[in-house]
């Protein structure tokens, strides 16, 4: 069970109680810490959330660092706690344009965390999947099987290959894609909350989870009721068919 999650609200959570966006940053590194343990707690292997875009680069200058370095802080502080915890931590995107104390933060984490089994924990900064593909495109050719593109794709976002999403959140009321995880969320199960991020708690999570539980997932197949076959509720643990169309 693959979930990623949009992390929609921050600044509109800070404007409507007057503070600046900064603010609202840090309560949403708050509701992270929640839905992390959340997460690994209902069972999901996998949890990436976008933390920050490549495009997010073009927000203020002080908004960006503001973020930045709430990034490189909550690295350095949850590392020990995700050992503790058996969660593998891995920063997806570009490192070169991060400065030298985030990259430090990022190797840190990842090697402390490097043989959690419990959930892999997956934080896209300076993320943007449409380079990812075409870097990935770039690296493999135009004859390339799934399996070898999918390698590298997983070498350039600098993570250990992962399965597609099963399940994509996104808080804050919007509903789009926003340049993330493109080709992961193919078949993902899409649900958009009006909740804006720093809000997101536990119900809000067990509420999506049970929606995803709802969602008949076809794969482009018939229903099961009508071919008695390989599509299936998209609850937790469920069966899943093997990827298609490949
Ligand atoms: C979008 O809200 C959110 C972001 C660009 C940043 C997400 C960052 C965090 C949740 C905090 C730090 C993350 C980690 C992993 C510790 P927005 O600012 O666009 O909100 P708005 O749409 O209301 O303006």
């Amino acid at each position: 069970m693959h979930t990623a999650i949009i992390m929609d609200g921050n600044g509109r959570w800070a404007s409507r109680r007057l503070l600046n966006r900064e603010a609202g940053h840090r309560a949403g590194a708050q509701a992270v810490d929640r839905i992390v343990r959340a997460a690994a707690a209902a069972g999901i292997s996998t949890l990436t959330l976008y933390a920050f875009s490549s495009d997010n680069w073009h927000r203020p200058a002080r908004e960006v660092q503001a973020l930045l370095g709430l990034l490189r802080r909550h690295l350095l502080l949850q590392s020990d706690r995700c050992l503790a915890e058996s969660i593998r931590v891995s920063v997806i995107g570009r490192r070169e344009r991060l400065d030298a104390a985030l990259i430090g933060a990022i190797d840190d984490c990842e090697r402390t965390t490097s043989a959690g089994e419990r959930m892999h924990l997956r934080i896209a900064i300076d993320y943007s999947s449409r380079r990812s593909l075409i870097e990935a495109g770039a690296l493999t050719g135009p004859r390339a099987e799934p399996g070898e593109f999918l390698a590298a794709l997983a070498r350039i976002d600098h993570s250990p290959p992962s399965p597609e999403v099963d399940l994509l959140i996104r808080t804050g009321g919007e509903k789009r894609l926003s340049d993330f995880l493109l080709w992961e969320c193919a078949y993902a199960e899409l649900v958009f909350v009006d909740c804006l991020w720093p809000d997101f708690d536990n119900t809000e999570f067990t509420r999506a989870l049970e929606e995803f539980g709802r969602r008949e997932r076809r794969f482009g197949r018939v229903s099961p009721d009508v071919s008695g076959g390989l599509a299936g509720r998209g609850r937790l643990g469920a069966d899943r068919p093997v990827a298609v169309g490949r």
